[in-house]
C-alpha cells in the first residue's frame, strides 16, 4: 500500500517562511523553461465521440491492470510538484466518467503545494457530480462547447447529450465555480458561423469562451488545413460584430490569449495551429498508464508506472522526471507549422493516420489528454 504524499515537500521537510512547502529544485528543459503545470489524464475512455478527437468506430481502450490507482496517481503528481509543478489539471477521455472521482480530487487538494485544480470536461455528468468535485476541493472547471445547436452536436459526437451538456455548465455555476471556461474548437464549414453566438452564450451563462484552432492532434484523423479557422480570422469575424477587440495582458504560459471587447466582455483564442506557444510551454502530461509525455506532439513518453510498480522510491522518481525534463526540446507545434500553415502551402496534413495510432494508443488526444 501506498502512502499518500510520500513525496511532499512537508514530508521532505522543505517548509518556505509562510509555512508553503517550497519545490526540491528549480528544473529547466533546454530551451530554460520550467515544468509548472501537470495535466493528468485519469481515463482514455469518453462517453462522446468527438470528430475532432475520436471520430473513429472503435478504438484499443487501456487494460484495467495498466491503470493508476488514486494512490499511484497522488504519488506521482506528488514527485512532479517536487520539482516545481503548483498546477494541476484532470483531463481524460471523459474524466468523469472514472468513478469516485471526488476521493482523488480531495487528495490533490490537500497538497498545499497544489495552487490551482483544474479539470476538463465535456460536461455530460457535470448535473450529477459539480457539487460533490467542488466540495471536495476542485477550483475550477472547463467544459467543452463547440455549438448551440442540438443537431450539430448530434453530428459532432454522434450521441444525443447536448441539453446535459448545457445543463452542466449551469450546475457547475450553482456548485460555486468561479472562473467558468468554455472550450470551442472551430472547425470551418461546421461552427464558425456561431462565434459571436457563443460568445453571447458565455455572456448568460458566466463563462469565458475560447476558441481554439483546430490541432492535427493524435486522433484528429479527419483534420485538414482548410477546415483550420486561424486565430486572424477569428478576431476578424468577431470584430465585424462587435468592434475593435484589445488583447489583455498574457497570464503567463497559458495556451490563450485573451482579449476584451468594447462591451467589456473577455474571450480566449487559442492558436496552437497558426500561432505556438511553445517557447513558454511548462506542461507536463501524465497518461490514465503512468505514461509521463513532455509534449502534446511527443512520440515517446517515459513510463513512470513501471518505476512505481517496480518498487522505486520517491527520489528515484523524482530524478527520472527531472532528468527527463531537462533534456526536453519539444517544441511540437512549432515543428508541425514548419511543415505548413492556413494560405502557406506545404506538406501538412494528418499527424498519424488510423493504423498508426492502433500501433500505439498513446498517440490518441483521448489517453494523451489534451
Ligand atoms: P487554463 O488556461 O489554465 O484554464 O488551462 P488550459 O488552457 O491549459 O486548459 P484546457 O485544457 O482547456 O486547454 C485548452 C486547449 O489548449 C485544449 O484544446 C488543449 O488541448 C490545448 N492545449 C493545452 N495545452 C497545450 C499545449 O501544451 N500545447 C498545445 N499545442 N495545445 C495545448
Ligand atoms: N483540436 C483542438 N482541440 C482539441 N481538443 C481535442 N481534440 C482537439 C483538436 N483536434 C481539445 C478541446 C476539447 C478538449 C477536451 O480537447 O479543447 O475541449
Ligand atoms: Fe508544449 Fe508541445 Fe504544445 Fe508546444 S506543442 S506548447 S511544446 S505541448
Amino acid at each position: 500500500m501506498i502512502t499518500l504524499g510520500t513525496t511532499s515537500g512537508m514530508a521532505l521537510g522543505r517548509t518556505a517562511p509562510n509555512g508553503v512547502p517550497r519545490a526540491a529544485s528549480d528544473v529547466r528543459d533546454a530551451f530554460g523553461r520550467p515544468v509548472r503545470s501537470l495535466r493528468i489524464s485519469v481515463t482514455d475512455k469518453c462517453n462522446l465521440r468527438c470528430g475532432y478527437c475520436m471520430p473513429e468506430e472503435d478504438y484499443v481502450w487501456l487494460g484495467r491492470q495498466e491503470i493508476l490507482s488514486f494512490e499511484e496517481i497522488a504519488v506521482l503528481a506528488g514527485a512532479f510538484s517536487d520539482l516545481g509543478v503548483d498546477r494541476l489539471r484532470i483531463t481524460g477521455g471523459e474524466p468523469l466518467l472514472r468513478r469516485e472521482l471526488e476521493v482523488l480530487v480531495g487528495s490533490l487538494a490537500a497538497d498545499p503545494r497544489v495552487r490551482d485544480l483544474a479539470l476538463t470536461t465535456n460536461g455530460v455528468l457535470l448535473p450529477r457530480l459539480a457539487g460533490r468535485l467542488r466540495e471536495a476541493g476542485l477550483g475550477r472547471v472547463t467544459v467543452s462547447l463547440d455549438t448551440l445547436r442540438p443537431e450539430r452536436f448530434l453530428a459532432l459526437t454522434r450521441r444525443d447529450a447536448h441539453a446535459e451538456v448545457l445543463r452542466g455548465i449551469g450546475a457547475a455555476r450553482d456548485a460555486g465555480f468561479e472562473r467558468l471556461k468554455l472550450n470551442t474548437v472551430v472547425i470551418r464549414g461546421f461552427n464558425d458561423d456561431e462565434l459571436g453566438d457563443l460568445l453571447e452564450f458565455g455572456r448568460r451563462a458566466g463563462a469565458e469562451v475560447r476558441f481554439i484552432e483546430y490541432m492535427d492532434v493524435g486522433g484528429a484523423t479527419r483534420w485538414a488545413l482548410d477546415r483550420v479557422v486561424s486565430r486572424a480570422e477569428i478576431l476578424r469575424v468577431l470584430e465585424e460584430r462587435y468592434g475593435a477587440a484589445v488583447a489583455l495582458p498574457n497570464e503567463g504560459s497559458a495556451p490563450a490569449d485573451r482579449f476584451v471587447l468594447p462591451d467589456g466582455l473577455t474571450f480566449g483564442i487559442v492558436s496552437s495551429t497558426t500561432a505556438p506557444f511553445c517557447g513558454t510551454c511548462d506542461r507536463a502530461r501524465l497518461t490514465t498508464d503512468g505514461m509521463f509525455f513532455l509534449c502534446l506532439y511527443a512520440r515517446d513518453g517515459l513510463d513512470l508506472k513501471r518505476l512505481l510498480r517496480g518498487g522505486a522510491g520517491a527520489g528515484e522518481i523524482r530524478d527520472a522526471i527531472a532528468g527527463a525534463w531537462r533534456a526536453r526540446t519539444d517544441r511540437g507545434a512549432e515543428d508541425r507549422l514548419a511543415l505548413g500553415a492556413p494560405g502557406r502551402p506545404g506538406e501538412r496534413g494528418v499527424l498519424y493516420a488510423i493504423e498508426d495510432l492502433r500501433r500505439d494508443v498513446h498517440r490518441e488526444m483521448h489517453t494523451r489528454g489534451g
